[in-house]
C-alpha cells in the first residue's frame, strides 16, 4: 500500500558533504568546521570557497576568487531597468527573484560541467551582491550604481548600500552572511535541487529557491520576529503580551521552535553577540530588552518540549542595528544563501544527478463520460 510523506519529512533525497546538523546537541558544521568559529574568524568569500570547492582556500586562491567576484559586480542595463522599474511597493525579495530569473534568459541549454560551473560561480556572487544592494538603493530613493569592490564581500555590499560602513558593522554583516549561508536542504534549497535535477541552468535553479524562500513559513521569520517585538512595544508589556497571546490564545512564538533542533539553534550564539555589540539607539535598546525578556519566558514555557530560540529571533535585531529596514531582512537572508544553494545543486548534479520526479496517489473520481457543452 503506497503512503505519502507530508512535507517530505524524514525523506532523504541526497548525500551531502556540505552541512552537518545535530539537532539534539545543537551542533552545525560546514564541511567539518564549526559554524560559529567560521563566523567569528573567517569571511563570506572564504567560507563560500570552502562550500563550493571543498577546502579552505590558500591566500592566492582566495585573492583570485575575490578578484573574479569583483570583476562581476556590473549588471547589464536591462537588469538595472528591471530594478528601477519595479513598482514602489514591490516586495524586495520579489525584485531579486525577477532579476535572477531575467539573468537566466541568457543561459539557453546550459551545459553543467566543472569548467562552466567554475566560471559562473563568481559571476553569480558578484551579480547578486549588485542586485540586492541596488534593490536597497532604489527603495531608499538612491540612484542605481554598480558596486566597487572594497576589502571583502560584506564591506563591498554595505558600502554599495550605505556609501560608508564601520568595521564592527562590516564584521557583523560578514558573520551573518556566513551563518545564513547554508542549512542543509530546507524548502528553498530543495526547490533549487528539483529545478537543477532537470539540468536547467543555475540562475533558474536560484530563482526557484528564492520563490520558495519568500513564503512566511520559511524565509520571513526574522521579519515576523522583529514585528512581534514592535507589537509588544515596551519591555514592561512583555509578560502580559506573552500570557495573553502565547499562553492564552495559543499563538506561536515566532523565533522559537525548529523542525531539526530540539535545543538552541547553534547560530543564535553569534547573532546574540552582535545584537549586544551593535546596539546603539534608544529604540534598538528597547527592542533588545524586549527580545531578551521574551526569550526567557519562551524557554521557561516551551524548553521542556524541546522548543527553543532559533536564529531568526535575534538576526532581525542585528540587521536593524547594521542599518537595514524590515523589508530587507528576507532579501539579506536570500543573499547569504546563494553560495550554499549553488554548492548543493552542483553537488547534486555532479555526483548524484537524477531527475526528481516523485509520485502522487490519485484520489479523484473514476472514469467519467465526457459530454460536449456546445
Ligand atoms: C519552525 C516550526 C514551523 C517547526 O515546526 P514543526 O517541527 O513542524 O513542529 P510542529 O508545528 O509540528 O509543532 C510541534 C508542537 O510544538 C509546538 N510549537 C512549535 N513551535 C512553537 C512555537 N514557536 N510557539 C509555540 N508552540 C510551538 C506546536 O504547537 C506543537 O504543539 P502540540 O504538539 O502541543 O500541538 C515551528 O516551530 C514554528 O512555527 N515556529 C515559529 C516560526 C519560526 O520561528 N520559524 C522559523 C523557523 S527557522
Amino acid at each position: 500500500m503506497e503512503e505519502i510523506s507530508p512535507g517530505l519529512e524524514n525523506v532523504y533525497i541526497k548525500y551531502t558533504n556540505l552541512t552537518f546538523i545535530d539537532g539534539n546537541k545543537g551542533i552545525m558544521r560546514y564541511r567539518g568546521y564549526d559554524v560559529n568559529e567560521l563566523a567569528e574568524k573567517s569571511s563570506f568569500e572564504e567560507v563560500s570557497y570552502l562550500m563550493l570547492f571543498g577546502n579552505i582556500p590558500s591566500l592566492d586562491e582566495l585573492n583570485d576568487f575575490k578578484n573574479k567576484i569583483s570583476e562581476n559586480l556590473a549588471l547589464p542595463q536591462y537588469i538595472h531597468d528591471i530594478i528601477k522599474n519595479a513598482p514602489e511597493n514591490a516586495d524586495a525579495l520579489g525584485i531579486m527573484q525577477t532579476a535572477l530569473s531575467a539573468l537566466s534568459e541568457t543561459y539557453v541549454n546550459y551545459q553543467w560541467n566543472e569548467k562552466n560551473d567554475l566560471k559562473l560561480i563568481p559571476k553569480i556572487l558578484g551579480n547578486t551582491l549588485s542586485i540586492v544592494s541596488n534593490i536597497y538603493r532604489i527603495k531608499s530613493k538612491l540612484p542605481i550604481k554598480d558596486p566597487v569592490f572594497d576589502k571583502n564581500y560584506a564591506t563591498t555590499f554595505l558600502k554599495a548600500c550605505f556609501g560608508m560602513v564601520g568595521e564592527e558593522r562590516a564584521r557583523a554583516m560578514d558573520s551573518a552572511l556566513i551563518l545564513y549561508m547554508d542549512h542543509e536542504i530546507p524548502a528553498s534549497t530543495t526547490a533549487a535541487i528539483v529545478t537543477a535535477s532537470s539540468l536547467s541552468d543555475m540562475y533558474s535553479s536560484l530563482t526557484s529557491a528564492i520563490a520558495a524562500l519568500r513564503g512566511p513559513l520559511h524565509g520571513g521569520a526574522a521579519e515576523s520576529a522583529y514585528k512581534q517585538f514592535e507589537e509588544i512595544g515596551n519591555p514592561d508589556n512583555v509578560e502580559s503580551w506573552f500570557n495573553k497571546n502565547i499562553l492564552q490564545d495559543k499563538k506561536r512564538l515566532v523565533g522559537f521552535g525548529h523542525r531539526v533542533y530540539r535545543t538552541y539553534d547553534p547560530r543564535l550564539k553569534s547573532f546574540k553577540k552582535y545584537a549586544d555589540k551593535l546596539v546603539e539607539t534608544e529604540n534598538q535598546k528597547k527592542m533588545l530588552e524586549i527580545a531578551k525578556k521574551l526569550e526567557e519566558l519562551g524557554v521557561k514555557a516551551f524548553g521542556s518540549k524541546g522548543i527553543y530560540t532559533n536564529t531568526d529571533f535575534y538576526s532581525g535585531l542585528v540587521f536593524n542595528e547594521i542599518g537595514f529596514p524590515l523589508y530587507m531582512f528576507t532579501t539579506l537572508f536570500g543573499l547569504s544563501r546563494i553560495s550554499g544553494i549553488l554548492s548543493h545543486i552542483i553537488e547534486y548534479v555532479e555526483t548524484q544527478e537524477r531527475l526528481i520526479r516523485p509520485r502522487a496517489i490519485y484520489k479523484g473520481p473514476g472514469e467519467r463520460k465526457y459530454t460536449q457543452i456546445h
